[in-house]
């Protein structure tokens, strides 16, 4: 299945995805964690994407749909992927239907995730994250059985750059603005399907579940 995991700044797509991946076996391609990957090794494109993503804005559109249309052409996606991160913007999207019909197919169902602004600001700002492999912690929610350690792998836990509280602020406005427009974009597409975020991990997790159920996944 072909899924675009759609949602304001830390709504829990990333931990959606992870789950589904675990469950259905799609790969979760995360522009985010590419751009994150891309930083820590210091390339060209992750030094001049620091400055966007500290700011809480978004990296130019031509850095992400390159980064996504190499991603897609890897033989792990022919089978299915979920975008988390991606498209973010009305140009991202018209481009990925222009990848995927170069392809012959076509995008199954975005999700739109919804939780409460004040659910948000608790869910980023107690964010903790593993810069090796990825793996996402909350110092409440989902703490690691050794404060400040990652369960997977033993490496030490970082707050993102970009969890603080003025860069969380931003983040929400760039959503909005840039971002929210696609809710009505998918819509006109009849591509939408929306999903209540609030509450514990697992129940979000069984109420996407009946939804990918429902459009016939196994
Ligand atoms: P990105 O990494 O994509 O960040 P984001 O969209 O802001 O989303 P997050 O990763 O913050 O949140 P999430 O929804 O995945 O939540 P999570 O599951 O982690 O992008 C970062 C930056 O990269 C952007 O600002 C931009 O600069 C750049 N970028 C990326 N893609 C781009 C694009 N396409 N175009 C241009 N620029 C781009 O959950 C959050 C926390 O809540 C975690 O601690 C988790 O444990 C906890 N949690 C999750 N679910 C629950 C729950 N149900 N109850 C309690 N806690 C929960």
């Amino acid at each position: 299945m072909r899924l675009v995991f759609l949602g304001a700044p830390g709504v829990g797509k990333g931990t959606q995805a992870d789950r589904v991946t675990a469950q259905f076996g799609w790969p979760k391609i995360s522009t985010g964690d590419l751009l994150r990957e891309a930083v820590r090794k210091q390339t060209p494109l992750g030094i001049e994407a620091k400055k966007s993503m500290d700011a809480g804005k978004l990296v130019p559109d031509s850095v992400v749909i390159g980064m996504v249309r190499e991603k897609l052409g890897e033989p792990l996606c022919q089978n299915g992927f979920i975008l988390d991160g991606f498209p973010r913007t009305v140009p991202q999207a018209e481009e990925l239907n222009r990848m995927l019909a170069d392809r012959g197919v076509t995008l199954d169902r975005v999700i739109n995730f919804r939780v409460t602004r004040e659910d948000i600001v608790k869910r980023l700002s107690g964010r903790r994250s593993c810069p090796k492999c990825h793996s996402v912690f909350h110092v409440d929610f989902v703490a690691p059985k050794i404060s400040g350690q990652c369960d997977r792998c033993g490496t030490a836990l970082v707050q993102r750059s970009d969890d603080k509280p003025e860069t969380i602020e931003a983040r929400l406005r760039v959503y909005d603005e840039q971002t929210s427009p696609l809710m009505a974009y998918y819509e006109g597409k009849n591509k939408l399907s929306n999903l209540d975020g609030a509450g514990e991990m697992a129940q979000v997790y069984d109420r996407l579940a009946k939804v990918l159920v429902g459009l016939g996944a196994t």
